[in-house]
C-alpha cells in the first residue's frame, strides 16, 4: 500500500512524477504529494486522488529535474492534507516518502520530541524523516550514514526514498519489507513500488533486496547492505508493455481485465500443457514435483480473492492427488503457532507478491521446516523471492483493485500443479489426464462464450442495482466461487454480500430471505446439481429472487430461477474458472450503475504491505 516515485536526470521531474503516481493509485488514493527542489524544498501534497494534487499545483513553477512523489492509503493517522507525503524534516533541507509501516514510531517520536522536535502530522513516516536528520546532526555523519544508521533502529516496514535540498544531484533509497525498483536510464534514475512508472522510460530494472540501501549521486549509482558493505545489483530486462498497463479504449481496468481472461488464461497454460502429446510441465516446479507427489500434507497460505483460489485448489488437490490440504487465511496462520512439520509444503498464493501477512506466513512455515511454492502474478516481487519454488501466473500487470484476471491464472496454476502432481502420485487415471489437459485447453474458448453474455448480465445488473444486500450459494468447486462472487460485489459496490456453501443455508442465513432478496446460486450440472436444486426450490418457495448460472442447456433451474446464465459444459474440477466470469461482470455491471468508482473503491488497497 501506498505508491511512491521518484525521479533524477535530465527531465522535467514532475509531469513524470505525476504520471507515475496514476500508475500506482491501484496502491492506495486518499491523498497524493510531490516534492521538487528548484533553489529550495518545496512540497505540495492534497487529500485525494493525484488528480487533485494536479490541479492544485497547476500554476506552481514546478520545474525541477529531481523530484519524489507519493499516493497514499492510510494507515497512521487520517487522510487530509497534512497527513499525505512527503514528509520534511526539522530544518526542512530532507524530505522523505515512505511505504510501509514503522512499528516503533512512538517512542522515537517521544525522544525526538524532548530534543525539541515539531511534528507536523500524525504519521509514523515523518518520524523518520526527523530521525534520519537528528543522526546526522548528532553523529555528525552522511545522510547515506544517517539513514543506514536509522534503518538499524527502526522497526517495521519500509521503502523510502530521501531526497536533500543541500545536494541536487542525490536521492537516497532504502528497504525492508516494502517494495522498491530501480529503473537504470542513461544518466537517469528512476525509483518505484513497481515497474508501472518507470516502463516508458527505461527497461532496466534493479529490484532492491531487504535490508539494501542505494545512493544516486552526480549520476553514479552505489548500493550497499545494512552493514556498509559495497552490494553489486543485479539489473534485470522488464519484459513489461505499456499497453498492457493502460485501458485500452476500455471503460476501467477492471472491465479490460475481466475481458482479458480469455488471453491471460491461455498465456498462463502457454508451453505448460499440451493435450495432443500429453505433456504438463510448471517449469518453476520441475524438481519439486516428485516430493510433492510423496507429501502427507499441505498448506496454502493466502488473503482475500488469492485465499479463495486456495480454497478450490483444496478441492482440486484432494480429489485428483490425494493429498491432504488445509487452506489458512496467512492472517490467522501467523499468530498461531501452527503444526508445520519437516516435510510438509506450503503453497503461499498472491496476486501482487506483497502481502505482508502472506510473507509473515511463509517466514514463519519457513522457520518450522516446510518447503515453501508460491503462486504470484508480479515478477520479481517480494513473495516469489522468499519461496523455495513456483510458478506465475503470467497475467499480466492487474490494476483494479478487485481481483478478476488474477483469480482465474491463480486457479489455473493450481489445476496443473494438481494435475501434475497426481500424475505423478498416479492417483489420476490416464484418460482424465488426457482429458482434463483437454478440457484446459479449452477454457479459454470457454470464457469467451461467457463473456458474450455480458448484455444479458447487465440487464440483471440493472433489476438488482439497488438491492441492499445479497447472497451468494454454491456447492463443492462451486463454493469458493460463491465466496468469490460475493467478496467482488461488496467491495466494488458497497452492497452486502456473503457467500456460503449452498446447504448451509438452512442453518441460519434462510432467514435472512424473503420477496427483496437476490440469491445467486452457482447451480452447474455437476455432482451437487440435484442438492443445489433442491436449495433453489427453498428459496424460491420463500419468494427470493434466484439469479442461477447454469450449465448450457440445462432445463430444469430456468423454470425455478428468476434469471439465469449460462455457461458452456465441461469437467467439474474446471468449472470454477468459468463460472467466476458472470459474476465478476454483474458485480462490476452494479458497482458502475450505482455510480462507484470500479477501480479504485473505497478504503481499498490493490497491495496489502501492512498487516
Ligand atoms: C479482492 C482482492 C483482495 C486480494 C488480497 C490478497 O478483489 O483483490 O482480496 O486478493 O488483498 O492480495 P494478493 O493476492 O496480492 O496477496
Amino acid at each position: 500500500m501506498c505508491g511512491i516515485v521518484a525521479y533524477v536526470g535530465h527531465r522535467e521531474a514532475a509531469p513524470l512524477i505525476l504520471k507515475g503516481l496514476k500508475r500506482l493509485e491501484y496502491r492506495g488514493y486518499d491523498s497524493a504529494g510531490i516534492a521538487l527542489l528548484n533553489g529550495a524544498l518545496n512540497v505540495y501534497k492534497k487529500k485525494g486522488k493525484v488528480k487533485d494534487l494536479e490541479e492544485t499545483i497547476a500554476h506552481e513553477t514546478l520545474q525541477s529535474t529531481i523530484g519524489i512523489g507519493h499516493t497514499r492509503w492510510a494507515t497512521h493517522g487520517e487522510p487530509n492534507d497534512r497527513n499525505a507525503h512527503p514528509h520534511y524534516s526539522a530544518s526542512k533541507n530532507l524530505a522523505i516518502i515512505h511505504n510501509g509501516i514503522i512499528e516503533n514510531y512512538s517512542s522515537i517520536k517521544k525522544n525526538l520530541m524532548k530534543k525539541g522536535h515539531e511534528f507536523h502530522s500524525d504519521t509514523d513516516s515523518e518520524v523518520f524523516v526527523h530521525f534520519v536528520e537528528d543522526i546526522q546532526i548528532n553523529a555528525g555523519c552522511t545522510l547515506e550514514e544517517a539513514v543506514r544508521l536509522a534503518m538499524k533502529e527502526v522497526v517495521g516496514a519500509y521503502a523510502i526514498v530521501v531526497m536533500d535540498a543541500t545536494n541536487p544531484t542525490q536521492l537516497i533509497a532504502a528497504r525492508k519489507g516494502s517494495p522498491l525498483v530501480i529503473g537504470v536510464g542513461e544518466g537517469e534514475f528512476f525509483f518505484a513500488s513497481d515497474a508501472t512508472p518507470i516502463i516508458e522510460y527505461t527497461h532496466e530494472m534493479i529490484y532492491l533486496n531487504d535490508y539494501e540501501i542505494a545512493v544516486v549521486r552526480d549520476g553514479e549509482l552505489t548500493v550497499k547492505n545494512i552493514d556498509n558493505a559495497l552490494q553489486s545489483p543485479y539489473i534485470q530486462t522488464v519484459e513489461l508493455e505499456l499497453e498492457a498497463i493502460e485501458k485500452g479504449g476500455y471503460e476501467h481496468f477492471m472491465l479490460k481485465e475481466i475481458f482479458e481472461q480469455p488471453r491471460s488464461v491461455a498465456d498462463c497454460l502457454r508451453g505448460r500443457v499440451n493435450a495432443d502429446n500429453g505433456h504438463l510441465v510448471l517449469g518453476g516446479l520441475r524438481e519439486y514435483t516428485d516430493k510433492l507427489a510423496k507429501a502427507k500434507r499441505i498448506v496454502i497460505v493466502a488473503c482475500g480473492t488469492s485465499w479463495h483460489a486456495g480454497l478450490v485448489a483444496e478441492y482440486l488437490f484432494e480429489e485428483l492427488a490425494r493429498i491432504n490440504v488445509e487452506v489458512e487465511y496467512a492472517s490467522e496462520f501467523r499468530y498461531r503457532n501452527p503444526i508445520i512439520k519437516e516435510g510438509d509444503f506450503v503453497i503461499a498464493i498472491s496476486q501482487s507478491g506483497e502481502t505482508a501477512d502472506t510473507l509473515a506466513a511463509i517466514e514463519l512455515a519457513k522457520s518450522k521446516g516446510a518447503t515453501i511454492i508460491g503462486v504470484c502474478n508480479v515478477v520479481g516481487s517480494s513473495i516469489p523471492r522468499a519461496t523455495h519454488a513456483g510458478a506465475y501466473t503470467h497475467a499480466g500487470p492487474e490494476i483494479g483493485v478487485a481481483s478478476t484476471k488474477a483469480f482465474t491464472a491463480q486457479v489455473i496454476v493450481l489445476t496443473q500443479m494438481a494435475i501434475a502432481i497426481a500424475r505423478k502420485k498416479g492417483s489420476l487415471h490416464e484418460d482424465t489426464f488426457r482429458r482434463l489437459l483437454f478440457e484446459l485447453e479449452r477454457i479459454p474458448q470457454k470464457i469467451e462464450t461467457v463473456l458474450q453474455s455480458d448484455g444479458k448480465i447487465k440487464e440483471i445488473a440493472e433489476k438488482f442495482k439497488d438491492a441492499r444486500n445479497f447472497i451468494y450459494l454454491g456447492r463443492g468447486y462451486n463454493f469458493p466461487v460463491a465466496l468469490e462472487g460475493a467478496l467482488k460485489l461488496k467491495e466494488i459496490s458497497y452492497i452486502h454480500a456473503e457467500g456460503y456453501p449452498a446447504a448451509e443455508m438452512k442453518h441460519g442465513p434462510i432467514a435472512l430471505i424473503d420477496a427483496e432478496m437476490p440469491v445467486v446460486f452457482i447451480a452447474t450440472k455437476d455432482s451437487s446439481y440435484d442438492k443445489v436444486v433442491s436449495n433453489i426450490q427453498e428459496v424460491k418457495a420463500r419468494k427470493g429472487q434466484v439469479i442461477a448460472i447454469v450449465t448450457e442447456g440445462d432445463k430444469l433451474i430456468p423454470t425455478m430461477a428468476d434469471y439465469v446464465v449460462e455457461i458452456p459444459a465441461m469437467h467439474e474440477a474446471l468449472i470454477p474458472l468459468v463460472s467466476v466470469i458472470p459474476l465478476q461482470l454483474l458485480s462490476y455491471h452494479i458497482a458502475v450503475m450505482r455510480g462507484c468508482n470500479v477501480d479504485q473503491p473505497r478504503n481499498l488497497a490493490k497491495s496489502v504491505t501492512v498487516e
